[in-house]
């Protein structure tokens, strides 16, 4: 009863109906290239499952211990143990094959990509499209039937925290398959989507308090719409008027009792990897349908609960609670809701 019972546990979530981080669902080259080799590697290992599985039940019962007769026994028997040790290191051999092949094309640049600089910090994600002068935090666009070949910088030191660097690990299951930050080296991925749409991720290396709330997000986009919107992220939005001009008062030159102005730590009308960036850089931030690494709705509930103390809604984050006041919580969020 209880052997059954953990079996249905490990078999429903198979049934998911809506599985957005289904590896077995390639929506893109590179996941595809991967998902073909589980296929053959499954494939192979599911014969081998079922022949040995036959040829055990069949000498258990037929070799058995009966009345009168000893259990056969086959110790020492070089034909047999010549046979277990050849068969399977040419089935390993032969899965070698295509998974060396795979490994090798899925590690090269691909031509004509998309060049993206990812930062993983504790505990929200940094993208920089080399080239274009953008920057952005938690949400990657990019245009469908092109690679994107991802630079995952890996820092020694963490900028948000100042403290030494962590591993992280970036997966977009139906994009392509995981590859590690890993602080002190530079590592790199390619991943690639064949049709426009939201495809989710999650960090997969524990990081800290907040690993479980650093969601990753690709919006894939027609080629010319993904254009259009690198376009929007290169400007700079206009200056602000009325509460949202108090706001950005507040934004840039505040004083509160748990710390100093955002803009110590956030830029909001630069788009320049100069400008403040231990926090997200917010210069577009009403552009994003989501904010803290994933984990709320962009929308004035979720910011208010937010800028209220950002670590009770979100164990681990390292946005102080700067002891705001609601007013001074209107005005701010005012002032981000013309961040486009
Ligand atoms: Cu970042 Cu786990």
């Amino acid at each position: 009863m209880v052997a059954l019972a953990l079996l249905l546990l490990v078999l429903f979530p198979a049934c998911a109906e809506n599985a957005p981080q289904d590896v077995l669902d390639p929506a893109g080259e590179v996941a595809r290239t991967a998902d073909q080799l589980w296929d053959i590697t499954f494939g192979i290992a599911a014969v081998v499952f079922f022949v040995v599985e036959a040829a055990l039940i069949y000498t258990v019962v037929k070799f058995r211990r009966r009345p009168g007769r000893e259990a056969a026994q086959f110790h020492g028997n070089t034909r047999v143990e010549v046979i277990l040790t050849v068969v399977p290191a040419l089935i390993l051999a032969g899965i070698a094959v295509p998974t060396v092949q795979s490994i090798f094309t899925l590690s090269e640049e691909p031509e004509g990509a998309l060049q993206v600089k990812l930062v993983g910090h504790r505990f929200w994600w940094e993208y920089q499209y080399t080239g274009a002068g953008v920057v952005t935090a938690n949400e990657l666009h990019i245009p469908t039937g092109r690679p994107v070949f991802i630079n995952l910088e890996g820092a020694l030191t963490d900028r948000v925290t100042g403290e030494a660097a962590v591993n992280h690990s970036y997966w977009i299951p139906r994009l392509a398959g995981t590859q590690d930050i890993i602080p002190g080296r530079d590592t790199y991925m390619t991943l690639e989507a064949d049709k426009p749409g939201t495809y989710l991720g999650q960090c997969k290396e524990f990081c800290g308090l907040g690993h479980a709330y650093m969601r990753q997000r690709v919006i894939a986009h027609p080629p010319q719409q993904f254009q259009a919107w690198l376009q929007e992220q290169t400007g700079v939005p206009p200056s602000p008027t009325g509460l949202a001009a108090e706001g950005e008062e507040l934004f840039t030159s505040g004083q509160f009792p748990g710390g100093p102005a955002c803009a110590s730590c956030h830029a909001a009308d630069s788009t320049e990897l100069t400008a403040p960036n231990t926090g997200p850089n917010l210069t577009h931030f009403a552009s994003r349908r989501t904010f803290a690494a994933g984990v709320f709705e962009n929308n004035e509930a979720n910011l208010s609960a937010w800028l209220a103390g950002p670590a009770d809604v979100k164990p681990g984050a390292t946005m102080p609670d700067l002891g705001l006041t609601q007013e001074q919580i209107d005005a701010l969020i005012a002032y981000l809701e013309t961040r486009e």
